[in-house]
């Protein structure tokens, strides 16, 4: 299977898997990714989703061998582009786990990830540039967003890697992990997740994405909604009967 998907209790690890490709996300591979999300998304035991590659490749970016003789019609007609939209549309917390290269839609698909955890050998980049075209999956808003306009325009406009070092300092992923540790570190981190009331999870989520989309006083507007919502879930009584009487919470999605 190009995208290999297995549940870990509460959580759902998606591993892409064209080793021949280096991971290319060729219009199949992303299909099956949008189906497993999706179908996880819908899943309510389901409370997080770690997307990762292998050791060596998160993934090279789009098929450049698929997308060469693609026309122009062709290009508006079954956008490739469409796969993105599905992929934000996902209310469950995504993780993405980078090892190796994330390049292009590789980097973008990464971005999309509510996280990212990346091994000491992550490789981040947008070498569209190279090719004669620009990102088309997010790679120039989400970046812009995460590292800020001139450090996004160098990247866009050079198509030079950086390292998973670079990319914390840049805030552009949550840790960096040992070669070894980076798809465990990546489903602790969405086991914890998973732990947490889902029904907050999601408003949250839901919350943090709006202050890239809004203006603050919309944004903070939209937060208040969330947060009422928030007030109206049996778990948050559960969560604060927990704390006053000092035990465990236990939440049921309600
Ligand atoms: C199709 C790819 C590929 C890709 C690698 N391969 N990347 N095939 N699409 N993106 C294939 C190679 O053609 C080769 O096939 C095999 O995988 C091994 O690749 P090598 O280059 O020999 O491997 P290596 O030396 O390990 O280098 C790995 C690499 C390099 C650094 C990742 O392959 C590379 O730079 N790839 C392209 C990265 C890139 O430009 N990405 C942006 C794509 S455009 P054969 O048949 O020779 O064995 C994009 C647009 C997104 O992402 C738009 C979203 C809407």
């Amino acid at each position: 299977m190009i995208v290999e998907a297995e549940r870990r209790g509460a959580v759902g690890v998606a591993r892409l898997n064209r080793p021949e490709a280096r991971n290319a996300l060729s219009s199949e591979l992303m299909e099956m990714l949008c189906e497993v999300a999706e179908a996880w998304d819908r899943d309510p035991d389901v409370r997080a989703i770690v997307i990762a590659g292998s050791d060596e490749y998160f993934a090279a970016g789009a098929d450049i061998k698929a997308m060469r003789d693609r026309t122009f019609q062709e290009a508006l007609s079954n956008p490739f582009t469409s796969f993105w939209p599905r992929m934000a549309a996902i209310k469950t917390p995504l993780i993405a786990a980078v090892s190796g290269y994330a390049l292009g839609g590789g980097c973008e698909l990464a971005l999309i990830c509510d996280m990212i955890v990346a091994s000491e050998t992550a490789e981040f980049g947008q070498p569209e540039i190279m090719l004669g075209i620009i990102p088309g999956g997010g790679g120039t808003q989400r970046l812009a967003r995460v590292v800020g306009k001139q450090r996004a325009m160098e990247l866009v406009l050079t198509g030079r890697r950086i390292d998973a070092q670079d990319a914390f300092r840049l805030g552009f992923v949550n840790r960096v992990a040992k070669k070894r540790e980076w798809l465990d570190e990546a489903i602790e981190l969405a086991e914890v997740v998973a732990r947490r009331p889902p029904l907050a999870v999601r408003l949250g989520k839901q919350a943090v994405l709006a202050a890239d989309e809004t203006t603050l006083a919309a944004g903070l507007d939209h937060e208040r909604r969330l947060y009422e919502l928030s007030m109206a879930t049996e778990d948050r009584v559960e969560g604060m009967s927990a704390f006053i009487e000092k035990r465990k919470p236990d939440f049921r999605g309600r």
